[in-house]
């Protein structure tokens, strides 16, 4: 039967008005509210659900096929082995596909999960990790993209728009400022408007610009006191009314507060209604309804928004598939070439790197480099067949294991190095390890640093032990190479003593391959920093960590009615390498740092600033004897100091040996800007600025002024 919005040549907003008015109102209620799909205890999986994070009735005398939700960004996840068997591709950590600079990788890596859910069954991926890496000890970091606003959302729109290509909805998450997550139900994140539209909103600006998601989702904390998911700043105000948001907005999962005043505060769908004091967005929101709290015209609103989405994406034209063909292999290949892209290069004294392959005898040591790689906790661990599950935490009422995923470091680097022998301890007997140690023509040590959703890192610090045997590796044998593991920035310091250090990051289904491709020279490294790297935690804004048990108030940090509201007004808009130059610290490794195996020079910087913006031009050239890629990084800062500099645009560039190549880039207008409170708008004071090429945020050796004109802009408001 030919379905009414099924008419040739009609809108996506016109095919959801047509369903909507079809609808009962049991069918839209069925749509606002809803459990896990995942059995917790004894629950039942709900009738029709695959098996996932949410799982929402089709209407099937409609046409219209149910709503199956999955994680995250780095794949399709399958939390509490609810599909058991299930394989999947994992993508690399966030903070790996920013080190690419590389807004096409983001977006074939988005459609290989976008397939990948569209051949299982699922037609909205909770993906889109774009919060700023506000707190370097975050424990979702490996989650999220950078320190940057623009890299930020560039990279996490691009991702987006790669899921969407595959008929699948994809989110961007957890709107707003929710960088830390011990005690994320009971904190609040408290800054001016004009520190969050110049720094985590605007992140989320360019990635709903970029990527057009289907939907948002409110993280867990407050927002200056009020619960992201009934916010109405962020969700009325900013999103919906000057972004001009056309999808919706579902809570994140246990994180609804109340019917009424959600649903006006521009909450569409209450998400895992089961881990909740109750489902706000059932009896009590239809109750609302009738006394006349919330009109009827918001139900139907919601309602709509969730139906454009689905229609805009293709998700009711191409019902997702089951049991759909995947090309695992090739999948793993791409989810290998990112890693190759994404892996950063921080120290190689004395050119030991690239390694001499047919040595005699290779030492590999430790973080399970037999078995795996490293990938982070919660929602967003993807299990490839084959994974090493170890004990990690539970949360959400559902263990989440320490996963390594199956690309094995150790069986990478017997392939990659042509020595005779390469062996591997594990690093657990300091004795035993060096024994081996001193034998070995090099030592390839991994060191690990396993983050998880729903706790942050203690600290920068990596374990006692593995510096421990880090210094001591050291100590017998110099040629030494640390390969990192980790959720975001550690401390390094035995770094004297160590000749090589390269940041894997976690690196995915393709991560053993990648590191061994850069250890032995086939690949030349172009990763760079999307975050800064601090010499300690003394450096940071927050030395202190959020203390979820503390009922007493700490600086910066005071405890109101049991909430912990965090001052991120410190810092406001300079997060990451903004506050070391606004503070005059060096870190260890500046954002946008990186090594590679040939070197590039930069010339001809020129500048104009014309009505339709500020542009630049520069030449590149790889000097050095073998093919790479350099990642071109724009500063800008007004030379009055208003500001720091901030990053306002960026390019990777392969060059062929001796390549030199002009590169054109328009800068963003809203870094050029400050947000006006009063005036409401976006501000570019007239005056002189400066415009650095870099290598790295504090690299500033070749630059040069210019002179912009006053300007505002900003949104069309209903008055
Ligand atoms: C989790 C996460 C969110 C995820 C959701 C469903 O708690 O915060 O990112 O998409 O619940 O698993």
């Amino acid at each position: 039967m030919t379905q009414e919005w099924q008419q040739a040549g009609l809108t996506a907003d016109q095919r959801a008005d047509i369903v909507v008015k079809a609808m009962t109102e049991e069918e839209k209620f069925a749509w606002l509210s809803g459990p896990m799909a995942i059995p917790l205890g004894d629950e039942p999986l709900p009738e029709g659900a695959i098996g996932s994070a949410a799982y929402y009735p089709g209407i099937s005398r409609l046409g219209i096929p149910a709503i199956q939700q999955s994680d995250a960004s780095l794949g399709v996840t399958a939390l509490g082995n609810v599909r058991p068997g299930d394989n999947a591709t994992a993508l690399a950590s966030s903070l790996l596909l920013a080190a690419t600079f590389n807004p096409e990788m983001a977006e074939r890596t988005g459609a290989l999960v976008g397939q990948e859910a569209f051949a299982k069954g699922f037609n909205v991926q909770l993906a889109g990790g774009a919060n700023l890496v506000r707190e370097p000890r975050g424990g979702r970091n490996f989650e999220y993209l950078s320190e940057d606003p623009l890299l930020t959302g560039i990279m996490a729109g691009y991702s987006v728009r790669g899921i969407q290509s595959q008929h699948v909805v994809s989110t961007v998450k957890h709107f707003a400022v929710n960088p830390q997550e011990t005690g994320r139900v009971v904190v609040s994140s408290d800054l001016s408007e004009a520190a969050m539209r110049e720094s985590d909103l605007l992140a989320f600006e360019i990635a709903n610009e970029v990527g057009q998601p289907g939907a948002v989702m409110p993280g867990y904390n407050l927002v200056n006191g009020e619960w992201a998911s009934e916010n109405a700043f962020l969700l009325n105000e900013v999103l919906k009314g000057d972004w001009r948001y056309p999808g919706w907005v579902m809570s994140d999962w246990g994180a609804t507060h109340s019917a009424a005043k959600a649903a006006l505060a521009g909450l569409d769908v209450q998400s895992g209604a089961n881990l909740d004091q109750q489902a706000w967005f059932a009896e009590p929101l239809r109750a609302a309804v009738a006394r006349g709290d919330v009109p009827q015209s918001r139900i139907d609103d919601m309602v709509r928004r969730i139906l454009r989405s689905l229609f805009v994406v293709g998700a009711i034209d191409h019902p997702a598939q089951r049991h759909g063909d995947i090309d695992y292999m090739a999948h793993r290949l791409l989810a290998q070439r990112e890693a190759e892209q994404g892996i950063v290069l921080l120290k190689n004294s004395d050119a030991m790197l690239p390694l001499r392959r047919g040595a005699k005898q290779i030492l590999v040591v430790g973080a399970h480099a037999d078995h795996g790689v490293l990938a982070g906790g919660g929602s967003s661990a993807v299990t490839p067949v084959g994974s090493l599950r170890l004990p990690g935490v539970d949360f959400m009422g559902i263990q989440t294991d320490k996963v390594f995923q199956p690309s094995s470091p150790l069986w990478a680097i017997r392939a990659e190095s042509g020595a005779e022998n390469v062996d591997f301890v594990s690093g657990d007997n300091l004795d035993e390890t060096l024994k081996q140690a001193k034998k070995a023509d090099v030592v390839i040590l991994f060191a690990e640093e396993w983050r998880s959703e729903a706790l942050d890192a203690q600290g920068l610090a990596l374990s006692d032990e593995q510096n421990t045997l880090i210094t001591a590796v050291a100590a017998v044998n110099p040629q030494l190479v640390v390969v990192l593991e980790t959720g975001g920035p550690v401390t390094l310091p035995w770094i004297e003593q160590v000749p090589a250090v390269i940041e894997a990051w976690y690196p995915g289904s393709g991560g053993g391959e990648a590191i061994a491709g850069v250890l032995f020279g086939r690949v030349n490294p172009s990763g760079r920093l999307p975050v800064s790297f601090p010499a300690s935690e003394a450096q940071l804004p927050h030395p202190q960590q959020v203390d979820p048990e503390s009922t007493t108030s700490l600086p910066g940090m005071p405890v109101k009615g049991g909430i912990i509201h965090i001052d991120y007004q410190v810092e406001g808009s300079d997060v990451g390498y903004r506050w070391f130059a606004r503070t005059g610290q060096t870190p260890l490794f500046p954002f946008g740092f990186g090594l590679s195996y040939t070197t590039f020079t930069r010339a001809d910087l020129q500048a104009t600033a014309e009505q339709e913006g500020v542009q630049v031009s520069f030449t590149l050239t790889n000097s050095g004897a073998r093919a790479g890629a350099e990642v071109a990084q724009i500063y800008i800062s007004p030379t009055d100091g208003r500001f720091v500099p901030r990053l306002a645009a960026f390019q990777r560039v392969e060059l062929q040996p001796g390549e030199c190549r002009q590169v054109v880039l328009t800068l963003e207008p809203r870094v050029i800007a400050c947000w006006d409170e009063q005036q409401q708008a976006w501000v570019i004071d007239a005056g002189r600025y400066d415009i650095v090429l870099g290598q790295h945020a504090s690299d500033v050796s070749l630059s040069v002024q210019i002179d912009i004109a006053a300007r505002r802009f900003g949104y069309c408001r209903a008055e």
